[in-house]
């Protein structure tokens, strides 16, 4: 970037993570609407917190409210979406937080870009497989319901494609599987970092 310099702070990552005694890392969530991203995530956030460990959820409904209102869901601001999700993990992991993130985040392309961007040794990403059958069965916000009659255009899983993860860390299927053992395993991963 032409006439930009970083500048560089006394306070590093680093020594955040000595005072905090853990490494910060990223915690991808990636699924379709209705897999189980959000309510993961948010399980995750409570075991941390109860062990003294700075966390912090983005998700995607909520950041679509916010930061992100300007997008919509075509290809291009799916990609736009994840870039900028991608470098205020990066802000939270500077910051010595483990940054929980819950995006569809369909393309291998954009999910490849964010770990480039958080870093390939502090990006855990967890591929939520819970089929589309149960997904749109819970439906819990109506939104399938509504891409089926055509009032809401491309929408992941179906008129808009979701890329399988080939090489995620941890794959959880949430139809019938009790979220605690699958926190037990997340949890059995960040302990390399604590
Ligand atoms: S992403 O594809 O860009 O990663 P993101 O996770 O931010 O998606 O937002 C997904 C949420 O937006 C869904 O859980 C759903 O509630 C809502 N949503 C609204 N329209 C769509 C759509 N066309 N496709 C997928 N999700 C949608």
């Amino acid at each position: 970037m032409k006439n930009i310099f970083r500048q560089v702070t006394d306070i590093n990552r680093e020594d955040r993570e000595i005072k905090n005694q853990y490494k910060s890392c990223a915690i991808w969530f990636t699924g379709l609407s209705g897999s189980g991203k959000s309510s993961l995530a948010n399980e995750l956030e409570k075991r941390l917190f109860h062990k003294n460990i700075k966390s912090y959820i983005l998700d995607g409904d909520n950041m679509r409210l916010g930061l992100n209102s300007d997008l919509t869901f075509s290809d291009k601001d799916r990609k736009e979406n994840i870039r900028r999700i991608a470098e205020v993990s990066n802000l939270f992991i500077d910051a010595g937080v483990i940054c929980i993130s819950a995006f569809i985040s369909p393309f291998k392309e954009d999910r490849d870009l964010a770990k480039k961007i958080i870093g390939e040794d502090r990006f855990i990403e967890v591929y939520v497989s819970t089929p589309i059958e149960t997904c749109e069965k819970r439906d819990p916000k109506g939104l399938y319901a509504k891409a089926r009659k055509g009032e809401i255009i491309n929408f992941t899983g179906i008129d808009s494609a979701f890329e399988i993860p080939q090489n995620p860390r941890l794959k959880i299927d949430t139809t019938d599987k009790n979220n605690c053992d699958s926190i037990d395993e997340l949890m059995k991963i960040i302990q390399q970092y604590l």
